[in-house]
């Protein structure tokens, strides 16, 4: 059976690409610190799929630790790298924590692959890396823009460190790489597992808006500040490229079985995004629509760092990995409210 190291694999993304990863057959090793999950999390994939995937918990910034699960577990096929710290405040507020935590964790974990002759990496990247495009919906081809936090800064360098790994091992061998470097670059992940038994845990006041929206319509948030209205778009809100995360996981599969053609070496990039915009309003008016609550909000100033619009032409990833996103934003936000609703159940 084919076996996958799952960095950051019990927190939101990594988890319901677990979910998908078991479900196609793979058998899975996670790897994560827990700084920003729990071990819960494993009971609820196994809740969901049947299996337990097996665990370990470690700080993959700690070469040493990095490097003995590797020897662990010599015998993966492939990882694919989610653990990162990701809040984009925080990052501002820490920037060395990120810079350390993000780089060293991506540069132990190439030379863990290294170690063990593991030749195939997913990388978990972000639409962070464009900035605002001038040019929307935005291609893989388009150049980066500065970065407006050190979390996006931290994702920037990192597809710099595997490219300049890729052409390492391309001149290597006689300028055909043996890696297989798969860059997904992703919009906003939101929404839960159908099942309602995974889905996005953030610590403490969340800094993202679905989150937000599904505790203010649970109570525990007074009020949902709608961060300006005064943009350049139809209602004057930000917009987006909402994802439902069952999608993007999904994204992931195809990743994988991608990786396993022979037609792919080196290093390539994929937008991961439904390709089509929505304001903070048409989030709100799904969300009320799906959940039949209506929400309090108020329209407040802008949010330092912040963008203005950017969705994703999602045409590569359709044509190359045979992957489209399915599910529409009204599924999106009902399965974030009934995740919401597990959770208040569960309290
Ligand atoms: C979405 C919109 C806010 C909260 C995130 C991740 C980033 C990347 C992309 C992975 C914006 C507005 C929000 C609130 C609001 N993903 N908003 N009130 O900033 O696009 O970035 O997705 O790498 O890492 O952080 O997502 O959910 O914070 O904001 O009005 O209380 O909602 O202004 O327009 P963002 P977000």
């Amino acid at each position: 059976m084919k076996k996958v190291l799952v960095t950051g694999g019990t927190g939101y993304i990594g988890s319901h690409t677990v979910v998908a990863l078991i479900e196609k057959g793979y058998q899975v090793v996670i790897a994560d610190n827990l700084y920003n999950s729990n071990e819960g999390v494993l009971n609820a994939i196994a809740g969901i799929t049947g299996v337990r995937p097996a665990f370990e918990q470690v700080d993959l910034a700690d070469e040493a630790a990095c490097m003995a699960l590797f020897r662990k577990h010599a015998d993966i096929e492939a990882v694919i790298h989610f653990a990162a710290y990701k809040s984009v405040n925080e990052s501002v507020s820490k920037p060395l924590d990120y810079y350390r935590n993000n780089l060293n964790s991506l540069m132990w974990v190439l030379r863990g692959m290294e170690a063990v002759g593991c030749k195939r990496i997913v990388f978990s990247s972000s639409c962070t890396v464009y900035g605002q495009p001038d040019v929307l919906p935005v291609k893989e081809t388009m150049p980066y823009q500065e970065a407006t936090c050190p979390y996006g800064n931290t994702k920037r360098i990192a597809e710099e460190i595997l490219k300049d790994v890729v052409r390492a091992d391309r001149d290597k061998h006689e300028g055909r790489s043996e890696l297989k470097v798969l860059l997904l670059r992703y919009f906003n992940p939101i929404g839960a597992h159908e099942s309602a038994l995974i889905g996005e845990l953030p610590n403490g006041v969340p800094n993202n808006l679905m989150p937000f929206i599904t505790q203010t319509a649970a109570g525990i948030r007074e009020c949902l500040s709608v961060f300006g209205s005064d943009y350049d778009t139809p209602d004057g809100t930000p917009q987006r490229d909402y994802i439902h995360v069952c999608d993007l996981a999904d994204a992931h599969v195809c990743a994988m079985e991608y990786m396993a053609s022979d037609d792919f070496s080196g290093w390539d990039a994929f937008n991961v995004g439904c390709g089509r915009p929505y304001g903070v309003l048409d989030v709100i008016r799904s969300f009320e629509k799906m959940s039949g609550v209506k929400l309090p909000y108020k329209i407040c100033g802008r949010r330092a760092g912040d963008i203005e619009k950017i969705w994703g032409d999602v045409e590569k990833a359709n044509r190359k990995l045979g992957w489209r996103a399915k599910r529409g934003l009204d599924e999106m936000t009902l399965s974030a409210w009934r995740w919401q609703q597990h959770l208040q159940e569960k309290a």
